[in-house]
């Protein structure tokens, strides 16, 4: 697939065309075709995630697709997963656990930067 990526913030999404006619999901695809591939969407996938909606970190499985695939795969992945893994741990050492509220979460309105703006959390003593 020929590239045209869009980098802004969080990714969820990847642009490109089909350099040769190819079917995906039943779908026939003539080379030259525009595609749009959908990561946040992809990491969804209910046939390769049971739960996909659960935030599992000890997830096992099929590898998912927040950092892309191949190529191109993200070259800041291990900063943004150490980052992440600091600022967790550094949260969870200060607290007793986190508990999702029944308040529903708000979503940034965007399919290029996807995430909550508003993430209801109740806080547990330690
Ligand atoms: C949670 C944070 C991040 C996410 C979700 C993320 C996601 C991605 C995705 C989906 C791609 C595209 C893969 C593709 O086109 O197939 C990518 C590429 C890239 N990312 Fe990240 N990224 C993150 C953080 C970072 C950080 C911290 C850096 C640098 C310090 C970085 C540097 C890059 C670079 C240079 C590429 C281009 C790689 C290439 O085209 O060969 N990313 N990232």
């Amino acid at each position: 697939m020929g590239k045209c990526n869009c980098r802004q913030g969080e990714k969820v999404i990847d642009a490109g065309h089909t350099t040769a006619e190819t079917e995906l999901c039943g779908v026939r695809l003539p080379a030259g075709s525009h595609v749009m591939l959908l990561l946040g969407s992809a990491c969804r996938d209910e046939a390769q995630f049971p739960n996909s909606e659960r935030f599992d970190l000890d997830r096992e499985g099929p590898s998912n697709m927040p950092f892309g695939h191949g190529i191109h795969f993200c070259l800041g992945a291990p900063l943004a997963r150490m980052e992440a893994r600091l600022a967790l741990n550094a949260l969870l050492d200060r607290c007793g656990g986190l508990v999702r509220d029944a308040t529903p979460v708000q979503w940034h309105a965007s399919i290029v930067v996807r995430g909550p703006t508003v993430l209801p959390l109740t806080v547990l003593p330690g």
